[in-house]
């Protein structure tokens, strides 16, 4: 079996690739290192059955150089901020989401390869009136431009299955959480740390603090993934990949205050109802459908979250070391 990851060298996409390579597979890892970084793939690096590209698939003809032979495609590389703020570009997704996943899907149709995985998202439902949203809630209305081009995404390799005979599976993840940090994107885990170490007083929060989403682990995301490619056999597979409940960013601004030794820290609200426009505020996912095929989350939202702090703060100090960062206390 011979795999190609676009976004290996990211925070999910690195995991991918070391569970492929251990599995004794071949992998093809493509990446522009916009967010993501080299030493995520410290582990894999140097395998006989790994090699990596650094291409940008907003290049029309960069797939050319990387599909030959290759059976299957899991396409991850993606704009990785949610956040819209004013003065950005509003063609940022569509470039970096929808017009990538069109680069994919053409040059997988001119080569033949017939096997598509795709991470989606939980923002393509945006205010969605069901709660937890299963995945045929009635035609969702993202309200972010990352949730419009991901959807956006979703219809193109939809497409693509039925024009051209593929097989597809499309995630719409939960937050994914794990140790790795991004050059650019900050999820709430680090934007938390960094913003410690700079005060350990005084935290600011993004809205209300009383956001409240659904947290999955990078380890387990991946699993699912590879869980679910080998027992869905649908032409087109959709499926929540999260756990069954959500955590308020509050409690996630004193679990990280815990975590790095700090007591009576000041919360600084920013007011609102999310985080920045376009931010799906509260939600939480229906994983039915996932949990009949037969996997389950091992981690509540809580659980992901401890062990996220944990392991970032870790990888944090370690990077401190080498002399990258300051170090966190304790
Ligand atoms: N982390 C989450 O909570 C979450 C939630 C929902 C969906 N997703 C999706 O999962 C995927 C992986 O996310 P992640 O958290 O690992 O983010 P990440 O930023 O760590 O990984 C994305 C990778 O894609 C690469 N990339 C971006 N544009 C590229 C381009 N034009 N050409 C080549 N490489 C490019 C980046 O350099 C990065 O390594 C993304 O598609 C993201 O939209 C993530």
């Amino acid at each position: 079996m011979k795999n190609l990851i676009t976004g290996a060298a990211g925070c999910i996409g690195s995991e991918l690739a070391e569970a492929l390579v251990a599995r004794g597979q071949d992998v093809i890892g493509v990446d522009n290192l916009s967010s993501g970084k080299m030493e995520h793939l410290a582990t894999v690096l140097g395998k006989s059955n790994f090699r990596f590209v650094e291409a940008d698939l907003e290049e029309p003809s960069a797939m050319d150089r990387v599909i030959q032979g290759v059976n299957m495609v899991w396409h991850l590389a993606a704009n990785p901020d949610v956040k819209f703020s004013e003065g950005d570009e509003t063609n940022k997704d569509l470039r970096q989401n929808t017009l990538c996943t069109y680069n994919v899907l053409e040059a997988m149709r001119r080569n033949g390869t017939r096997k598509l995985a795709f991470s989606s998202t939980s923002a393509v439902y945006g205010l969605s009136k069901l709660q937890p949203i299963p995945e045929e809630a009635a035609f969702p209305h993202p309200i972010s431009l990352y949730g419009a081009t991901k959807l956006g995404c979703e219809a193109l390799i939809s497409a693509f299955q039925n024009l051209f005979g593929m097989q597809c599976w499309i995630f719409r993840f939960a937050n994914i959480v794990g140790p790795k940090v991004r050059k650019r994107g900050r999820t709430v885990i680090g934007d938390f740390i960094l913003k410690l170490r700079q005060d350990p007083r005084k935290l600011p929060i993004l809205g209300d603090g009383k956001q409240a989403k659904s947290y999955l682990l990078s380890e387990e995301c991946v699993e699912a993934m590879l869980f679910v490619v080998e027992h869905a056999r649908a032409p087109v597979n959709i499926y929540n990949l999260g756990c069954d409940d959500s955590l308020e960013v509050t409690a996630i601004a004193g679990m990280v205050a815990e975590a790095m030794g700090l007591r009576g820290v000041e919360y600084e609200f920013a007011g609102g109802d999310g985080g920045w426009p376009g931010d799906v505020a509260r939600f939480c996912l229906d994983v039915s459908a996932i949990n009949r095929l037969g996997w389950k989350a091992r981690h509540n939202s809580a659980e992901a979250v401890s062990r996220a702090i944990r392991s970032t703060l870790a990888a944090m100090n370690e990077a401190a070391g080498a002399g990258a960062l300051p170090a966190c206390k304790p």
